[in-house]
């Protein structure tokens, strides 16, 4: 892992707001932000459009040997293309959100993507969020915060959104699985955003990163 560059990890539950924090502060900070459970749904929309059953551990690894990932940064975001072609929105399909975290719990597939998301240090001070960047993806970094929210805020966000997704089922695959589940990191700071507004949330988060010992 890089000394040069700086991580900040944000960790956290299915819909708490950890994307739209992680964007405006990295935004703020001149960083650029990593959105990894984007390279998972991406490999897991892959896995969908190929006929792969994403239960079948053994035939997803297969898939993924052959799969051509590229991992990118376009305006301060991370971008994902697989077979050349970018993922945006199809990878929010309610198939994706479904099949994800089965996927997500192979630790074949979590290699692969983690040594990706590691190799965006090597340039650049970033702001990823996931569910292990605090726990495996960058450990040693001071900077980490874990984003919650209830069960009942997070699942009304995201009806509110339009988006079919069973938050709580996904929260319990992401926190049971044996391969880098979703926990709060040791020395992370746990902000609750149920009841705050996202520029609370973003004051909040500036304010856990300087008692981590951001300078600047
Ligand atoms: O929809 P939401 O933003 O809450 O989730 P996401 O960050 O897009 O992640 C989708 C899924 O990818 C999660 O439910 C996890 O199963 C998996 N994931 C993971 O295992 N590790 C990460 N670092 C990020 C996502």
């Amino acid at each position: 892992m890089s000394q040069i560059h700086r991580a900040v990890a944000i960790d956290g539950p299915a819909a708490s707001g950890k994307s739209t924090v992680a964007r405006r502060l990295a935004a703020s900070l001149g960083l650029i932000m990593v959105n990894s459970g984007a390279m998972y749904r991406a490999v897991t929309w892959q896995i969908l459009q190929d006929g792969v059953d994403p239960s079948d551990a053994d035939a997803v690894i297969r898939a993924l040997e052959g799969m051509e990932i590229g991992c990118g940064i376009e305006d301060g975001l991370s971008t994902i293309a697989i077979k050349g072609r970018h993922l945006t929105t199809e990878v929010r399909e309610p198939q994706v959100n479904d099949a994800v975290s089965k996927v997500a719990s192979i630790p074949e597939v979590r290699e692969r993507l983690v040594e990706m998301q590691r190799e965006y240090l090597t340039d650049n001070d970033v702001v990823m969020e996931g569910r292990d960047i605090g726990s495996v993806v960058f450990p040693d970094s001071p900077f980490k915060l874990y984003i919650d929210a209830s069960e009942e805020v997070r699942a009304a966000r995201r009806s509110k959104d339009g988006e079919a997704d069973a938050v709580a089922k996904r929260d319990a695959q992401d926190r049971q699985r044996k391969a880098s589940p979703l926990k709060i990191s040791e020395g992370a700071i746990v902000i609750d955003s149920s009841h705050l507004t996202i520029d609370e949330v973003v004051g909040e988060a500036r304010e856990a990163l300087i008692k981590l010992g951001w300078d600047d």
